[in-house]
């Protein structure tokens, strides 16, 4: 007997949607029955793109019966209350990061996603699925290189102009919550914890540099933190890069060192590095940043919803890397350590 087909929501057409749409017409047990835009010539496109029925309101998709997943590629803001609403009315939620904008906010998403009835929520950290980061988990975790020790960080992009002033949301604080910490980094700084455990507390310090003038949060960040067994952890994000350089993570280990370089991850043997998995190499639609582990992201999401499993990485799960940005955001204004929030 065929499965029936799990019918999705796409709300927000804008860049990320077609990494959302491209994976998702990609996958046999998935069709697209409707998007949602509040600007005409996006919708007209995606619905052009889709053949999905389009939507002005979200309002509107999440309340359709028969809607089972609703993809969340909305400006941050958003991205809590039409995660409650559709929760609420028993759709499944897979957002993109950030879940939200506020702790108030990601805690209030945990708690409707724990509802009885609710559906289940998902949230995009695509990063997590590149098979270099699952490799270096697993060496990590395998304890062959000894404790763990340690991180460096480093995500140096150039975002400036038109990015911020032609959205309409990117670069205010209300719209979207911080800077480069809450856009581009934390990715990254979801991996700190991923990788190495949960972090208690951090110093930091934010500044806007060259988009002083244009935008409200910052695009320079630069902090140290402590992981909960004392190991440490130094990131260092920009947005005023030449170009957007490959992220680096380093990784310390009682016995050697790893690093991550983009997609690839290298052993450090002797001050040399030993190329040990070269990533992911699929072909992808948007920014090579983004990395290519959306489609699989989507489709493990899509799997668990098949096999009644729980999706693992869901609000608990992605609450941390906020937690992170928002406080060392803190730190830099109250000047002090900030323990971390915990959902
Ligand atoms: N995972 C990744 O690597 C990655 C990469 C890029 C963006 N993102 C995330 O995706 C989300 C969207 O980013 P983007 O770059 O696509 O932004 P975007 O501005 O290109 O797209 C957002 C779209 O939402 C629409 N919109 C705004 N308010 C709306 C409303 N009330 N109802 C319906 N539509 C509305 C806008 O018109 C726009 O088309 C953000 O959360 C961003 O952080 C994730």
């Amino acid at each position: 007997m065929e499965q029936k087909k799990f019918r999705a929501a796409v709300i927000g057409c804008g860049g990320i949607s077609q990494v959302h749409i491209a994976a998702l017409q990609g996958m046999k047990n998935v069709e697209i029955a409707a998007v949602c835009d509040i600007r005409e010539d996006r919708l007209a496109k995606a619905v052009e793109k889709t053949g999905a029925k389009g939507y002005a309101d979200w309002h509107d998709v999440v309340a359709l019966p028969d809607i089972d997943v609703a993809h969340i590629c909305l400006p941050h803001y958003l991205h809590a209350p039409v995660t409650i609403e559709a929760l609420r009315l028993g759709r499944n939620v897979i957002t993109e990061k950030p879940m939200a904008t506020t702790v108030e906010d990601a805690r209030a998403m945990i708690a409707a996603s724990e509802q009885p009835g609710a559906g289940s929520l998902g949230v995009i950290f695509q990063n997590r699925y590149i098979s270099s980061v699952q490799h270096a988990k697993k060496i990590i975790e395998s304890g062959e290189l000894g404790a763990f020790l340690g991180v460096s960080a480093s995500v140096c992009w150039r975002r400036e102009g038109a990015y911020y002033t032609e959205s309409g949301w990117r670069g205010a604080k209300a719209t979207e919550g911080a800077g480069s910490l809450i856009n581009q980094s934390i990715h990254t700084l979801d991996l700190l914890s991923y990788l190495g455990g949960p972090i208690a507390k951090v110093r930091g310090s934010v500044f806007t540099g060259l988009n002083e003038g244009t935008i409200e949060v910052e695009d320079n960040a630069m902090a140290v933190a402590l992981y909960e067994g004392g190991q440490r952890a130094v990131i260092h994000t920009s947005n005023n890069n030449v170009a957007d350089d490959p992220v680096e993570i380093n990784i310390h280990l009682e016995k050697g060192a790893l690093k991550l370089f983009g997609p690839k991850l290298y052993a450090v043997e002797n001050g040399e590095l030993k190329l040990i998995d070269a990533g992911d190499n699929k072909t992808v639609v948007g920014k090579s940043v983004w990395g290519s582990g959306h489609s699989a992201q989507l489709e493990d999401y899509y799997t668990c919803l098949a096999e009644k499993r729980h999706f693992w990485l869901d609000g608990r799960s992605a609450f941390p890397a906020l937690s992170l940005v928002l406080n060392i955001v803190r730190s830099s204004e109250e000047g002090k350590w900030i323990e971390l929030d915990r959902a």
